[in-house]
């Protein structure tokens, strides 16, 4: 069996505009794949189709995860397979602590019913990996969190849901220097033990100076432009996007 997230020829609108055309690329299991492009390229909406978004149609192509087409799932359906987003501006949730939040998940997508004492040790030691205080179990998921809290809220569910593939969208962004330095790091610790098909999503460099892809996938205009090795992304950040 082919263990790869397949992106096959994806195409896409959004109220009746074209937004991706043909696009073309692999996540193979326990590889690091960066998808870079300027703002507007449509990193974003190759994620959101991905994950299914129900806004954004998708008018040809097929997404196959491990040999099986998961193009027409539903959101819940495609998590519960293994795919796994983290959103570039990861929504407040006022009223619902992280605690009641990451449970809820964890039970759905396992299918199980985990008790209260097992999944708070289980919620400790990750968050204890993550360098997460105590206090963030009861505070609301994201309200208020600093930009790299919701980061690292966001790596805590990656690493307590442990999904086969995993697409980061700006994981980078609203991040100084040293925030990105330690999400990575928190990052490349996390990879290191579970085996995982990793799309990070960047329209910035810094972040590559942490975390070493196997391939670049660079996107224009709604369309591939180039793929390649490290070297793509290195050329980019002497020249920027339009030699
Ligand atoms: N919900 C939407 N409605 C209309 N246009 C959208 C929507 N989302 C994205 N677009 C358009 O699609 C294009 C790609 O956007 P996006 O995927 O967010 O780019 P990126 O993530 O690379 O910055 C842009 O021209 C943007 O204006
Ligand atoms: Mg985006």
């Amino acid at each position: 069996m082919s263990n790869k997230l397949e992106i096959k020829n994806i195409s896409c609108n959004i109220n009746d505009s074209q937004i991706l055309k043909n696009i073309n690329f692999e996540i193979e299991s326990g590889k690091v794949v960066v998808l870079m492009g300027p703002n507007g390229a449509g990193k974003s909406t190759i994620s959101n189709v991905l994950m299914g978004n129900p806004k954004y149609e998708v008018t040809s192509g097929n997404i196959v995860l491990d040999g099986e087409d998961i193009t027409d799932l539903e959101t819940n359906e495609k998590a519960k397979k293994g795919l796994f987003m983290s959103f570039q501006n990861p929504v407040e949730i006022s009223g619902v602590t992280m605690t009641n939040f990451l449970r809820t998940s964890y039970n759905s997508l396992n299918n199980t019913n985990i008790q209260l004492n097992e999944f708070m040790k289980l919620l400790k030691s990750n968050m204890e990996e993550l360098g997460l205080d105590a206090k963030f179990r009861g505070r609301f998921v994201n309200s208020g969190f600093s930009g790299g809290e919701k980061k690292r809220a966001e790596l805590l569910q990656l690493m307590l849901f442990e999904p086969k593939y995993v697409i980061l969208d700006e994981i980078d962004s609203g991040l100084d220097v040293d925030g990105i330095k330690l999400v990575s790091e928190m990052l490349n610790k996390i990879l290191a033990k579970r085996k995982m098909g990793v799309l990070i999503i960047t329209h910035y460099n810094k972040i590559l100076e942490y975390i070493k892809p196997d391939s670049v996938v660079v996107l224009k205009n709604g369309e591939i432009s180039k793929t390649g090795g490290i070297e793509v992304a290195q050329k980019i950040l002497e020249s920027g996007f339009n030699e």
